[in-house]
């Protein structure tokens, strides 16, 4: 069952009143990810890579992030992608908070989509929301994010593989809630000494995975796409916001002495 919005209320009022207290820069974005960013952390080169890959299938991809909410990672790929729209089933996140609904976002659930769209990008669900078979329904190349452990359907996994699509890459960034984690140790735990905050930092780990998926019939030219994106991708060009990832020390790049496999983050690793 996606949140409620008397849940919404609650939180949207903490969310006012978190924001008259001045907080710094970008906190807000990681305390409260469904009115100020996203559910999952990202910077401007996940932006570009899934862009990159909507355009290996097509000059002018068929686009649709699903469950987009008010869209702000959507926003950020239509200047990439500028026909990249969004659907969203909860048209009351908008009427409730008075927020205007963008053009490009439509109100409808995806098990309404007709296809076909050359990619999906379905950003971080509730646990327990599976549409995976609506989504497999319509796109030909799609991108997931989750948390490890998974969150959908009764097993939790992800994973589109069941579904005919051949698995081209992944990486892992932190999610919404590492971040946060982070943020509340460092600046809202008074009670905490430096050596303790020194401690719990060592501790941090990031649990968000993205999965890219394709047809079996297009994986090459989605692997090449993407391929192509990392040489020339530039870790400098970046979004104001994340610089509240690099002092939590998820860093492009950065190694996570808690991670058993001590991937580092951002590190794209093909199939
Ligand atoms: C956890 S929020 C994530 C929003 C956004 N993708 C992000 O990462 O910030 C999940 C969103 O998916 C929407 N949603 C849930 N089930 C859906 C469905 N079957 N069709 C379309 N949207 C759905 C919810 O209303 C909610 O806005």
């Amino acid at each position: 069952m996606p949140f409620a919005i008397q849940e919404l209320q609650s939180a949207y009022k903490a969310y006012q009143q978190f924001l008259a207290r001045n907080p710094p820069a970008h906190h807000a974005r990681y305390i409260f990810p469904f009115f100020a960013g996203s559910y999952f952390a990202f910077r401007k080169l996940d932006v570009e890579r899934v862009a990159a890959i909507a355009k290996s299938i097509s000059s002018s991809p068929r686009y649709v992030d699903i469950g987009c909410g008010y869209g702000d990672f959507l926003e950020k790929v239509r200047r990439l992608v500028p026909d990249a729209s969004g659907i969203e089933k909860e048209g009351g996140i908008f009427y409730a908070f008075q927020i205007p609904k963008p053009d490009h976002v439509q109100l409808m659930p995806v098990e309404g989509l007709s296809g076909p769209v050359d990619m999906a990008f379905v950003g971080w669900m509730e646990p327990g929301q599976d549409f995976r078979r609506f989504v497999a329904r319509c796109a030909r190349c799609l991108v997931t994010t989750f948390d490890a452990g998974g969150q959908c359907g009764i097993n939790g996994g992800c994973e589109y593989d069941e579904f005919g699509y051949e698995r081209i890459a992944w990486w892992r960034t932190p999610s919404w809630i590492d971040v946060n984690a982070e943020l509340m140790n460092r600046y809202y735990s008074p009670s905490l000494d430096a050596k303790k905050k020194e401690q719990l930092a060592k501790l941090r780990t990031a649990h968000n995975f993205w999965y890219v998926y394709a047809r079996p019939n297009i994986a090459g030219r989605v692997r090449l796409g993407l391929k192509a994106q990392l040489e020339i991708e530039d870790a400098n060009d970046r979004y104001d916001f994340e610089s509240a990832l690099d002092e939590c020390g998820f860093c492009y790049k950065e190694e996570l002495p808690a991670l058993a496999n001590n991937r580092k983050l951002w590190e794209v690793m093909f199939d």
